[in-house]
């Protein structure tokens, strides 16, 4: 398999000659960076734990336990809501950027449970002094937010996510480096009872501040065990020192704060942008934007979705691709590949080349379709997403491939794939001008096709 990594970076130099960067007098590594480019779940952590084997540091640079990376290894099954998915590999540095927020108690249960199975956890985990901390009142207070919006619910993961991000930016937040300060307690109960007060507002809210509060101290405590390093400082001096490093994306593109579907978004950028501010690089520091594209669609939550498929074939995709929430558990909402979605997500963070993923779940289908155009029912035809993507009147206008009715998972080279798959594949880079480097044919490590063409 490392073979096939190797080859990869070999397409990677060849598109990008200058892989390092330099200023008049220094020289450094480029950052390269993945992210999901549709609303999430896109197969991100399969694809960060096969290609870090060829870097030394993976990162996460936003978002927090709301995400739930999937990894399976030998028939087994890891879901990875805070720590890198890199964190499998011996030899691979895994940090918690400065941009995530941190709930210590799924934090130090993720730790426990990969400690269970034998890995090394704490050699290969390092995390960003400035990231922020989950307070058990902020997942109450998303709940609140969630219960005031009614109808009009975000659909929130209730980890928390908002409200923390909220305090961050209001200047409220606690960071990881004050838990080592002496009067970090006096900190969290003044946030905490800020929160409390607010609370009060919202009588149907129910918690348990003794038991919960009990458990996050704890972990809190644990936490204090852990290696924490100044983010911006180490990734720049591992950048000098030649490290490969890979920013890992939580989310999607379009669940990106000031980008997605607002207000039916997270609330950190995950765009490219976001991994500047997220672990204290420069926009010059970023060299490869891997696109991780799920062969359809899916979303998880309210908000709007132009290609959803409210029919059998929207059945058909969540069934055959068990497109059910790996953090919630929710039932994933299933639709075609969109153009126009694609396109402006690839746009907005420079994408250089696409992983396309869940390729296998198309296997059996005879026509496979894909968003070219929206109509509007004042006869307008628009080939850019429009302000407002939930107005009644948006009819996606698809073109249709030919489904390859084989199954994919066997095959193991480009050349082997059925001509339809083939010209499916191509007929995604013409339409977004970008190459797919590899295709991922099943959840396991290595089920993955890397394209030579
Ligand atoms: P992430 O949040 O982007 O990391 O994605 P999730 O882990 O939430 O969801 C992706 C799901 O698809 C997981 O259950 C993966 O094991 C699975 N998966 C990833 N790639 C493939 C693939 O190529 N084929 C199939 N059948 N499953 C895949
Ligand atoms: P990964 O990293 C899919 C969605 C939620 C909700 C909205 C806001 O696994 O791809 P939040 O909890 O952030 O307040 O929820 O965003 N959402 C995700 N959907 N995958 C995720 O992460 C998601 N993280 C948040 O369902 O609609
Ligand atoms: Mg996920």
């Amino acid at each position: 398999m490392r073979d096939l990594v190797k080859v990869f970076n070999i397409s990677l130099s060849f598109n990008h000659p200058y892989h390092s960067k330099g200023t008049h007098n220094s020289f450094y590594m480029a950052l390269d960076v993945l992210i999901g480019l549709q609303w999430g779940d896109e197969g991100k952590g399969k694809i960060v734990d096969y290609l870090s084997t060829d870097y030394h540091i993976i990162a996460r640079f936003q978002g927090g336990p709301n995400a739930g990376h999937t990894i399976v290894i030998d028939g087994q099954s890891f879901v990875l809501h805070t720590i890198p998915s890199g964190i499998f590999r011996d030899g691979v540095e895994n940090i918690i950027g400065n941009g995530v927020v941190i709930d210590p108690i799924t934090l130090l249960k993720e730790i426990a449970a990969l400690e269970a199975i034998g890995v090394p956890v704490r050699e290969r985990l390092l995390i960003g002094q400035k990231a922020h901390l989950i307070l058990p009142t902020h997942r109450w207070l998303d709940a609140a937010s969630e219960q005031a919006k009614g109808k009009k619910k975000i659909g929130s993961t209730l980890r928390g996510i908002g409200p923390t991000y909220m305090d961050k930016t209001g200047r409220n937040g606690l960071r990881v480096g004050d838990i080592l300060r002496d009067d970090f307690i006096q900190r969290y109960e003044d946030l905490k009872r800020k929160h409390l007060q607010l609370l009060h507002l919202y009588p149907d809210v129910e918690f348990d501040m003794e038991k919960e509060e009990g458990h996050w101290l704890e972990a809190i405590e644990a936490m204090r065990t852990l290696r924490q390093i100044s983010c911006e400082y180490y990734i720049n001096e591992a950048l000098r020192s030649n490290k490969r490093i890979l920013a890992e994306g939580a989310q999607g593109s379009m669940l990106d704060i000031d980008y997605g579907t607002y207000p039916f978004v997270t609330s950190s950028n995950t765009v490219t942008a976001g991994v500047c501010t997220g672990l204290g690089v420069s926009p010059s520091t970023i060299g490869e934007v891997i696109g991780i594209v799920k062969a359809y669609t899916t979303r998880v939550g309210g908000g709007p979705f132009p290609t959803e498929l409210h029919d059998e074939m929207g059945e058909y995709l969540q069934n055959e691709g068990h497109e059910f929430g790996a953090t919630t558990g929710r039932p994933r909402r299933c639709g075609w590949l969109d153009y126009l979605q694609l396109n402006y997500t690839i746009m907005l963070s420079g994408v250089t080349q696409i992983v396309l993923t869940k390729t296998d779940i198309l296997n059996q289908l005879d026509t496979i379709k894909v968003a070219h155009a929206y109509q509007t029912s004042n006869g307008e035809t628009l080939t850019q997403l429009p302000y407002r993507l939930d107005g009644e009147d948006i009819t996606p206008i698809y073109t249709d491939y030919p489904g390859w009715k084989t199954d994919l998972n066997a095959v193991k080279n480009w050349s082997h794939l059925p001509t339809a798959t083939q010209n499916y594949i191509h007929a995604i880079e013409q339409n977004t001008g970008v190459p797919i480097r590899i295709i991922s044919t099943g959840p396991e490590r290595d089920a993955l096709i890397v394209k030579r063409d």
